[in-house]
């Protein structure tokens, strides 16, 4: 479910035409749904009813100080990879002793700022972290709350790119090592052992590799609980969301008319699955999602600049490009692209959606259908709110573009586009060039 839906021809975002939007603020910009993102939240609350719950929204995947402020009024707390990233949760005024604090190389100023800021607890990826924590919080005279984080060692079943629970993956300690790294941590005099933690990838689909992950780390957990007292289980994040029929996503159990093997993993039951098994460990669940809170509440808007067309094919040509959005260059991944304004009476066009970027991988779809569209007029490419903005670049000199957040029928830029002088101020030719 989503709030992208057209009234009448228009495309629109709650009660805003995305229209008004592009022409008050231009194009490319990404538009965000609040009340999706809202929905999101509660889904996924919801999906464990009964379990003591704690949601902390993954960052990376949309780290806008409005996306933050607007996650932290709900009740979120928030997983943190870098001190960027927790200096944007206390700018955006969310509590950094609800956060947790993951990724393998944190340096001694993260380390310090995240325990200065009373981290809930950092996700510990190696023994030489866990040494360096020590150390750190022997400094500050405090004692580092920390999680394990545990490679079981499964199969996610998604893009090699974003797959982390294998042993060949860069994250975690192996399961068979976890007792005797939780032995050593016990030891060490400025660490406070808190909870156990795993992540095994991103854009999941399926339900099976989640519980057979936390199959694998339950005995674990519950040995921990005995020997460390260990409060919570952190299973991460990683709930995928819908890309292909994006737009038809947006109706309620829209999933109900598709066959078997192409519905959703839905927060419903990834939580039925789930639930059950955390359920009797007695501690603490916590749920790292980014992508699933955030992925289908935005889009991003572009215009066509040109419809060209070659021998045998056909490029649109839009102004927004793989500096913009990353994913389908990166990832190759695939983005819904709908047209603001629907005309029946349009022929269909079958072509490349591509950006003014100088490389052939600086294409969005190719021999995609989409409804004949000309110069000026607007198109939208779906589920864009996560890992969108937050992986956009310079490339080509190309200022970042705009985030609008709305809400019902108000909406605000809550992220100007990038100027030439902003994208050059800090750059300068030496004394010995001039
Ligand atoms: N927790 C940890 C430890 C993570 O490494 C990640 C994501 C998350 C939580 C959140 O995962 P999510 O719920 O968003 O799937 N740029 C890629 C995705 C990279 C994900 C990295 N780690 C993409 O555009 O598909």
């Amino acid at each position: 479910m989503h709030h992208f839906h057209y009234t009448g021809p228009d495309l629109h975002c709650e009660s805003v035409d995305l229209a008004a939007v592009a022409k008050l603020y231009g194009t490319p910009t990404y538009v965000y749904s609040a009340g999706t993102m809202a929905d999101n939240f509660h889904r996924l609350q919801r999906g464990f009813d009964g379990v003591d719950l704690q949601i902390c929204y993954a960052v990376k995947a949309n780290s806008n100080l409005a996306v933050l402020r607007h996650f932290a009024n709900l009740g979120a707390g928030f997983d943190l990879v870098s001190g960027g990233e927790i200096r944007r949760v206390l700018a955006a005024g969310g509590d950094v002793k609800s956060s947790v604090f993951a990724g393998v190389g944190k340096t001694e100023d993260e380390i310090r700022l995240a325990l200065e800021n009373e981290i809930f607890a950092l996700h510990v990826e190696s023994e030489p972290e866990l040494a360096r924590i020590n150390h750190v919080a022997g400094q500050l005279g405090v004692r580092a709350p920390i999680a394990i984080r545990i490679n079981p060692d499964v199969d996610a079943l998604t893009h090699a790119k974003i797959t982390t629970g294998r042993s060949d993956n860069k994250f975690g300690i192996p399961l068979r090592h976890a007792a005797a790294a939780y032995e050593a941590a016990a030891k060490l005099k400025n660490i406070r052992i808190k909870g156990v933690q795993m992540h095994i990838g991103s854009q999941l689909t399926e339900a099976g590799p989640y519980q057979e992950a936390v199959e694998r780390i339950a005995p674990l957990a519950m040995q921990l609980k005995a020997t460390h007292g260990i409060t919570y289980f952190s299973i991460g994040g990683g709930l995928g969301i819908v890309y292909q029929d994006a737009l038809a996503s947006g109706q309620s159990a829209w999933w109900e008319a598709l066959p078997a093997d192409r519905r959703p993993l839905t927060p419903e039951t990834y939580g039925a699955v789930l639930a059950p098994l955390l359920a009797p460990l007695g501690l603490k669940v916590m749920l790292e999602h980014g992508r699933f809170m955030v992925g289908n509440a935005g889009v991003l808007l572009t215009r066509v600049e040109h419809l060209k067309r070659g021998a045998g094919r056909n490029f649109l040509i839009v102004d927004a490009a793989m500096n913009d959005l990353v994913r389908p260059a990166m990832y190759d991944s695939y983005h819904e692209i709908v047209p603001l304004h629907r005309d029946s009476s349009r022929r269909a066009l079958t072509a490349d959606i591509v950006g003014p970027v100088c490389e052939s991988g600086d294409c969005f779809a190719q021999g995609r259908q989409i409804q004949e569209v000309g110069e000026g007029e607007l198109i939208a490419l779906m589920s864009a709110g996560a890992y969108g903005y937050v992986m956009a670049s310079r490339y080509n000199t190309r200022g970042l573009p705009a985030e609008v957040l709305v809400q019902g029928s108000m909406f605000e830029l809550v992220n100007a586009r990038e100027t030439f002088d902003q994208i050059t101020a800090r750059e300068k030719v030496p004394a010995f060039l001039k």
